[in-house]
């Protein structure tokens, strides 16, 4: 089973400087009371990564903002077959190093080790904002392939370059410049391309192993299917832009892209999000981050499991399912308020560890 053996942080959310290790036993629940650092806590060890939080975009925001405040955060992973990872960021440039040595790009970091993450919002992932479903998306993709995390990066700033632009000509077409839009569109575009072809492939996958987890754990016997949505014409992007330009010029934004995309998720034939029971939306939700896991299986052993605050949620029967599904195999970090809340099968070989602010 591979392992986080003990995590130090420095300057990090609540945490001005504190460590902990863990033992051998594959479960290792944090308990403590409400804005006690549980969460900030597996954010860190999901943060070792990848460098992204699951809770913000912002780098800064994970700096601790503390009485003594500090300029910089470090955290620092080590695990069980002696990797040690380090990561510095001090509000401007980050600096990661896996035993000692200083890694090139976060890029290289991806494939190393992934993490299954489970949290309250993930239960809003089959009716909610569909921003969550992007970042779903994302936040799987990134950890397995370096190239949908650089065409991420580039995507983001294409989009901030060609949106000002757009801005600037206020609604008047007589100010567009078409020849510098077509050049800031280019960059745009060519990452579009990497990523849209990557996330209905994605889902193409997640939908075929989604199916085999939903007759796994529903009693209803529900059948699920998920279909990537676009608004862009995949074989060729250019159609897109010359038809939505006098659309993007009026509403002074891009109105097309990776940034619109969704997924279509349907219960039984019928669209979740509108007909689904609340139950069925719990399962859905569940599976598809089961899904994931199962989809990282096929790349790498190296996985870690965070449950953030997500078992108060569920009944019994759905947290013994969930915990089946790692069958032992992983190790699995579990915070709650109370660890009444926990079923015996959570806290069967499992280390409790309280958390205390500012420990
Ligand atoms: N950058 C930061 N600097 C200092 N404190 C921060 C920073 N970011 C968050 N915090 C604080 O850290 C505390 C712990 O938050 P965290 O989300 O880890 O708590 P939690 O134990 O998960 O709580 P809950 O049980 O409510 O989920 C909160 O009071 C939060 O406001
Ligand atoms: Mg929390």
């Amino acid at each position: 089973m591979f392992a986080l053996n003990k995590i130090s942080l420095k300057g990090f959310r609540c945490y001005s400087d504190a460590s902990f290790s863990f033992s051998n036993n594959n479960k290792i629940i944090f308990c403590g009371r409400n804005a006690s650092g549980k969460t900030s806590l597996v954010e860190a060890i999901h943060y070792l990564a990848f460098a992204k939080s699951f809770k913000t975009s912002k780098d800064e925001d994970l700096i601790a903002n503390l009485n003594n405040p500090t300029s910089t955060m470090y955290i620092k992973g080590e695990f069980n077959n002696s990797t040690v990872t380090e990561i510095g960021y001090d509000g401007v440039n980050k600096l990661i190093k896996t035993n000692g040595k200083k890694v090139k790009s976060i890029s290289s970091m991806v494939g190393y080790f992934m993490i299954g993450l489970f949290c309250p919002e993930d239960l809003l992932l089959a009716k909610g904002d569909p921003k969550n479903r992007r970042r779903y998306i994302d936040l799987s993709l990134c950890q397995v392939d370096k190239e949908y995390m650089k065409a991420l990066q580039v995507n983001k700033s294409a989009l901030k370059e060609r949106n000002e632009y757009l801005k600037t000509l206020d609604c008047d077409a007589t100010k567009l410049n078409q020849t510098y839009l077509d050049a800031i569109t280019k960059t745009y575009i060519d990452s579009c391309e990497i990523i849209e072809k990557k996330r209905a492939k994605f889902i193409e996958e997640i939908n075929t192993i989604s199916k085999q987890v939903v007759s796994q754990i529903s009693d209803e016997k529900d059948s699920i299917n998920l279909s990537f949505i676009s608004n862009v014409n995949v074989d060729n992007f250019w159609i897109t832009y010359k038809d939505k330009i006098m659309h993007d010029l009026y509403a002074k934004t891009t109105t097309w892209g990776p940034q619109r995309d969704d997924i279509l998720i349907e219960i039984n034939n019928h669209n979740a999000a509108a007909s689904a029971s609340q139950g069925q939306i719990r399962t859905a939700c569940i599976s598809l981050k089961l899904a994931v896991v199962e989809y990282f299986k096929k790349i790498t052993q190296n996985i870690i499991i965070i449950l953030d605050d997500v078992f108060s949620e569920l009944d019994e029967i759905r947290q013994n399912k969930i915990l089946d599904f790692f069958d032992n195999n992983y190790q699995v970090f579990i915070t709650t308020t109370n660890i009444n809340l926990l079923t015996k099968n959570a806290l069967k070989n499992s280390e409790i560890i309280e958390i205390t602010r500012g420990e």
